[in-house]
């Protein structure tokens, strides 16, 4: 039995997630298509949505714990985790200094849309840009040192919100879904998820386990290899497990990876990635995002079609948010869309 009343929770999302089926997606896929449910973590609270609203609730009540009063992060330069940090802090009235990540050279554009748009509209109290190869973990200590020199009582939230309070983030979530099973009257064999700084991955297998539910995870790798992935999610899985005082033992094959959509590599756009944000909606009018849900329903879709989801299944695909990044790739998606535009006369 799940049991997270013993801590500190704030809450950004004042009602559960919907879990909807979409079979307009499974008639596009066809008959091999199993039936497939999403659920809508991409209509959690805070500024835009998605899975870091739910690591945050958790987080941010531990820094509260703390009296902290300024909170620092990193990610990449369209980091969604930063972005939604940024809106946690000004819901608690806590500074927030941002590190960005340039993890392709020369691609940061002070001018960018979607999430870069968003920092300055939030007004985040500084933003850091590190170029690639720079040590984003000690510009994050040096800016904390700064702030405790200045009076301040700083929080770092690692990069994702990924250690252990913010994974209980995704326990709580497998938790939600499975009282959302019953009415539906619903058994899935699988959920698939989104698996990069591995927060969302880990809490959804510790969830798992520790519910002894006959259920596997996949998630899908937008970053490293198999290898690297699964040690990592093991690791924050196990250790979320003895933060929940769980005498489970997380195993190794209970975590799935698929490294095989990645591409070319974090954040670089794939054909497959477009065509699954296409289908999605145009199936199910949902957006999803280019650098992380894209290339998960794209690796789902491939799975399908590859026969290793069977169609007498029930799965689950976890929409972890992130469409405010779409508005910075606009003119990849331009290229393959065919609106028929008619004269008005
Ligand atoms: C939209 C979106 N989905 C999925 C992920 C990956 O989740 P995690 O970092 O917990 O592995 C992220 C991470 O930033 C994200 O922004």
């Amino acid at each position: 039995m799940l049991d997270l009343t013993a801590f500190n929770k704030k809450k950004y999302t004042p009602y559960e997630t919907p879990l909807e089926r979409a079979d307009k997606l499974e008639l596009f896929l066809g008959k091999d298509s199993p039936t497939i449910y999403i659920k809508r973590d991409d209509l959690l609270g805070l500024t835009g949505g998605g899975n870091k609203t739910r690591k945050l609730e958790f987080l941010m009540a531990d820094a509260i714990k703390k009296n902290s009063n300024a909170i620092i992060t990193n990610g990449a330069i369209q980091s969604n985790h930063c972005r939604l940090t940024l809106a946690a802090s000004i819901r608690e009235n806590f500074e927030c200094h941002l590190v960005l990540e340039e993890r392709i050279p020369n691609t940061f554009n002070q001018e960018a849309s979607g999430n870069n748009f968003l920092f300055q509209l939030l007004g985040a109290t500084s933003i850091t840009v590190a170029k690639k190869g720079e040590n984003i973990q000690d510009i994050t200590k040096k800016i904390a040192h700064n702030l405790t020199k200045k009076g301040k009582t700083p929080y770092i939230i690692p990069g994702g919100g990924s250690n252990e309070i913010g994974a209980l983030g995704y326990v709580n979530c497998f938790h939600e879904m499975k009282e959302q099973f019953k009415p539906l009257q619903i058994k899935p064999s699988t959920i698939i998820c989104t698996s990069g700084s591995s927060g969302t991955h880990a809490g959804l297998v510790t969830g798992i386990n520790i519910s002894n539910e006959p259920i596997k995870c996949i998630g899908i790798s937008i970053m490293r290899l198999k290898a690297e992935q699964l040690e990592l999610v093991h690791s924050l899985a196990s250790k979320t497990a003895r933060l929940l005082q769980s005498n489970t033992s997380i195993n190794r094959e209970d975590v799935i990876i698929y490294d095989n959509y990645v591409g070319n590599g974090y954040s670089d756009p794939t054909p497959e990635m477009i065509e699954a944000v296409t289908i999605l909606a145009q199936t199910e009018g949902i957006l999803l995002d280019p650098v992380y849900t894209g290339k998960a329903l794209a690796g789902m879709i491939d799975l399908i079609r590859k026969n290793k989801i069977k169609s007498d299944e029930t799965i689950i695909f976890i929409h972890t948010g992130g469409s405010p990044a779409l508005y910075a790739y606009q003119k990849e998606f331009t290229q393959t869309l065919k609106t028929n535009y008619q004269k008005s006369t």
